[in-house]
Order: structure tokens, then sequence, then C-alpha cells
């Protein structure tokens, strides 16, 4: 496997497209820099499932540009599916985990690949995982666009890791923060005050909605 691409933040950063400059403060990962090493883990995960039929199971929502610009570079045959999981609410910290979406395909015997956006401190995939091997897969492979290692607290890594990042709150290729700004084509930083504007809104919502937790 090509050794993980770490990001160092203190590199001369490309500019932050005019359009979304208000909001994002810093560009982590260009389109161009996604596009390559995408490219490079299909080949990779092309060679190591090569003469199997495999199941690719992705993590909702935040894997759908990453799994996308994977698979489409993938020449095997394969069946997709996904797991509907949630861990955050309007926040930046791990909430509860809730299963949102169940698997459908039998993988059973299968060589299954799963695809999630940022493995973190690795809470949602020792969740997942138990669950995925009691359907007794014949191998589980992890595939993760980025890691951000220092903030682990589960023994968990992936076996094709896109990125290796330091401990920024990103967004963008699928990654949200309140389920915005995943449509962004490249990966980056927002400015502090986003989420605290995004605090204020859902405060005021609350308020609106007469909820007792902060009347
Ligand atoms: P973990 O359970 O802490 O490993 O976190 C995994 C999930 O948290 C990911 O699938 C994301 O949905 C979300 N997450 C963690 N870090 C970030 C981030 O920097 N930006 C957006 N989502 C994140
Ligand atoms: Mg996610």
């Amino acid at each position: 496997m090509a050794p993980t691409v770490v990001i160092n933040p203190a590199r001369a950063p490309a500019p932050v497209p005019a359009r979304w400059r208000q909001e994002v403060e810093r560009l982590l990962i260009t389109e161009h820099q996604l596009a390559r090493r995408v490219r490079a883990l299909s080949r990779q995960i092309e060679r190591d499932f090569a003469g199997r039929e495999m199941v690719v199971i992705s993590l909702l929502s935040g894997t759908v540009m990453f799994l996308a610009d994977l698979i489409r570079h993938l020449s095997l045959p394969l069946r997709l599916d996904f797991i509907g999981v949630s861990s955050y609410g309007a926040g930046t910290e791990s909430g509860d985990l809730v299963f949102t979406k169940e698997l459908r395909l039998d993988v059973r015997g299968r060589d299954v690949l799963l695809v999630d956006d940022i493995l973190d401190t690795g809470k949602t995939l020792s969740r997942v995982l138990p669950k995925l091997r009691a359907l007794k897969p014949r191998r589980i492979r992890v595939c993760v666009l980025l890691d951000k290692p220092s903030r682990r607290v589960q023994d968990i890594e992936a076996d094709y890791v896109g990125f290796e990042i330091p401990d920024f709150f990103v967004v963008g290729y699928g990654l949200d923060f309140a389920e915005r700004y995943r449509n962004l084509p490249f990966v980056g930083v927002l400015y502090p005050r986003v989420y605290k504007e995004a605090c204020k809104r859902v405060y005021r919502m609350a308020l609106r909605d007469g909820d007792p937790a902060v009347a």
C-alpha cells in the first residue's frame, strides 16, 4: 500500500475559492489532491480484491463524494449497500450513535470493503465492525478518506487511508457541519464564528419551538 499522505497545515495552503471565503478559513486538501489520492486508493483496492466479488458497504452520509469517486475507478464486479449511522447532532463532538439504516445485502462469505469518510475517535467503527463481523463475511477491509489519529479513543485502524490530518474539524467533499458544506469540492476548515453562529441559530430555533431545555 502506498504510504498515507500526511497533510501538513504549516505548508502554504491553496487559496479558498471566492464563493466560500466568508465561511472557510483554510483549504486543507484541494480538489486535485483528492482526485489523485482517491485514484491511487482505487488502484490498490482493485489489486487487493482481484478475482473476488466484493461488497462495498458505505456509511451514510459523509461518504457520498468519496464513495462515488472511489468506486467509479474500481473495475471489479461489486455490489453496493449502505449503513446509516449518525453520531453528531448540530455540533462537532461525538454524541450518541444511532443506526438510521440497516444493511440489506447478504454478506456471508463475501469480501467486504467498509467505506467511511473519516476515522476520528473510532467510536463509530467500533460499533459498526462487530455488527458486520456477526454477519460472517469472509473478510472486512476498512477504507477511510481521512484519519485523525490524535483523536483516537478506540483501538481501531483503517486498512486504506487517503490522508492523515491534524486535529481540525473539517468540512467538504461529503463531510458536514450540521448537515451543511457537504457540497464543497475540497476539504477545508471553517472559521470559528461559523460554529458560534450555528449554535445561536439552533438556540433561537429551540426557543421558538418552546424546547423546555432552553426555556
Ligand atoms: P468517530 O466515531 O469519532 O471516529 O467519528 C466518525 C464520524 O464522525 C465520521 O464518520 C464523521 O461523520 C464524523 N466526524 C468526525 N470528525 C469530523 C470532522 O472533522 N468533520 C466532519 N465530520 C466528522
Ligand atoms: Mg460519518
